[in-house]
């Protein structure tokens, strides 16, 4: 009888959960990309012995646990056993969509890694540099080294809460791919470093291993948002990143129905603050402590929302990027356009560097995503009069701040997601007031051509 254990029995049987938890992480290494996007670690025994034989992962939508006794709930609660106890903490949805995504982070290599789902990218993005921004005397005054070219809110996270709001100074580098600008920007004060692969919308990207090679000879952590790359295209901590960060909003909840942050980190960071427990299994500390006691969690409805969609990103991710290459040499060729940004293309500024980082899952072919970046001729420089009329005339695409969808998206940045930073700040991550960014989705792409060209002639 249950009912009648003790809290060494509790003790007991959660060693034994955790040991069949490592055995289904250890099968599921042995698959495939989508294999494990379709099964994760959720297995016949278990839909057959604890989710009433469904097929599909347990959509929870409950906020606490009930206990067997005192003895459970202690061994619970005092983390001695596996337990959800309480939905701000931990949730059965929540924790399926957790280990699938560590071990699609992981894949391909021997890397062991904990993932926590937060409530927004943006809460995964907080959730993942505050640990790292704790005071010490020992040290020189407190900083951290970030890309310019990143997502506006993350770059308002950064300047406003971060620098302007707590007084953390953040060192912008301008110009991501150049690894003397990373270098010039690191002193003993700096906790992590900071890039998004590729950044939106800027479509730029740095070279992963060398700025973590780096990160981990000042002691410090390298924390990359691979958001618009996804784990289907480039998988940061297999190239020495310590912490990853995917706004799971964009490609991997493409439906668009849910706001969702990923959190993955691998095992034994780096870093020169912080406990050894904090550095042994980052993410499950910062699920256990900071997460529980401030509370950006995921909803369970929001987590198998995105659980459903993620079982298809491979396949997603390769129809978008097939298509948006096409886009891109289209655009690239004609007259009323000044240039494009995407990775995929010979005249882009890194494609090389693209080629090392971004390839299908399971594949041998180079595959640079859904997002490109393009300017419209315009008379004068700093106009924009020719891209709005341009944006204004699309008739199929949406016109959005979104991106990663199954429907193309078209952005006017400089008056959207990067509107707030100001000019400055535009400046400083090179966001041009004409520049439009297109995420293509999965329509054929002979329609998205389409909608461009009758926009483009209208200017
Ligand atoms: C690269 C990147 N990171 C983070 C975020 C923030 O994610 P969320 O909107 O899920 O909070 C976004 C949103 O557009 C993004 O594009």
């Amino acid at each position: 009888m249950k009912e009648n254990y003790t809290l060494d029995q509790w003790i007991e049987i959660g060693q034994e959960m955790m040991a069949d938890r490592e055995r289904r992480i250890k099968i599921a290494k042995t698959r495939k990309f989508d294999t494990i996007a379709v099964h994760g670690i959720y297995d016949l025994k278990q839909a057959l012995e604890q989710n009433s034989g469904s097929i599909m992962e347990p959509t929870y939508l409950s906020t606490a646990e009930v206990y067997y006794n005192s003895a459970q709930m202690e061994a619970g609660l005092s983390y001695q056993m596996p337990t959800w106890c309480y939905s701000r903490i931990a949730n059965p949805s929540n924790y399926f969509l957790e280990e699938t995504t560590a071990l699609l982070e992981t894949y391909g290599s021997d890397l062991e890694a904990s993932c926590v789902a937060t409530s927004s990218g943006m809460s995964a993005i907080r959730t993942a540099t505050d640990p790292f921004l704790v005071k010490d005397d020992s040290l020189p005054p407190m900083n951290f080294v970030a890309s310019a070219k990143v997502y506006g809110g993350s770059f308002q996270q950064f300047s406003v809460r971060r620098y302007q709001e707590q007084g953390i100074e953040v060192r912008w580098v301008k110009n991501p791919t150049n690894l003397d600008e990373w270098i010039s920007k690191i002193d003993g004060g700096t906790r992590f470093i900071y890039g998004e692969f590729p950044s939106n919308p800027s479509v730029d990207i740095f070279d992963i291993s060398e700025v973590a090679d780096l990160a981990h000879s000042h002691d410090i952590p390298l924390i990359v948002d691979s958001t618009c790359a996804s784990p289907a295209l480039t998988r940061p901590l297999v190239f020495g990143a310590d912490i990853v960060i995917q706004s799971a909003t964009k490609v991997i909840a493409n439906s668009g129905t849910t706001i969702v942050g990923l959190l993955t980190a691998k095992k034994n960071i780096t870093s020169k603050v912080g406990s050894d427990d904090m550095r042994e299994d980052f993410a499950t500390w910062a699920k256990l402590w900071p997460y529980r006691d401030n509370g950006p969690c995921l909803h369970p409805m929001g987590a198998i929302l995105t659980l459903n969609d993620m079982r298809t990103l491979r396949m997603r991710m390769a129809q978008m990027s097939i298509a948006a290459l096409k886009v891109s040499e289209w655009l690239e060729n004609h007259p009323k356009i000044n240039r494009v940004y995407y990775p995929g293309l010979e005249s882009y500024h890194a494609h090389e560097m693209a080629k090392k980082y971004m390839k299908l899952a399971d594949s041998d072919e180079n595959m640079y995503g859904f997002m490109l970046s393009t300017d419209i001729k315009e008379a004068n420089e700093g106009d924009s009069i020719n891209a709005r009329k341009f944006y204004d005339a699309l008739q199929m695409i949406f016109r959005a701040t979104d991106l990663g969808r199954v429907k193309t998206i078209a952005t006017l940045t400089a008056i959207s997601t990067h509107q707030q930073q100001g000019e400055e700040g535009r400046r400083l991550a090179s966001i041009k007031p004409n520049a439009i960014r297109i995420a293509v989705g999965i329509e054929h792409v002979d329609d998205i051509i389409a909608d461009l060209e009758q926009a483009l002639d209208q200017v």
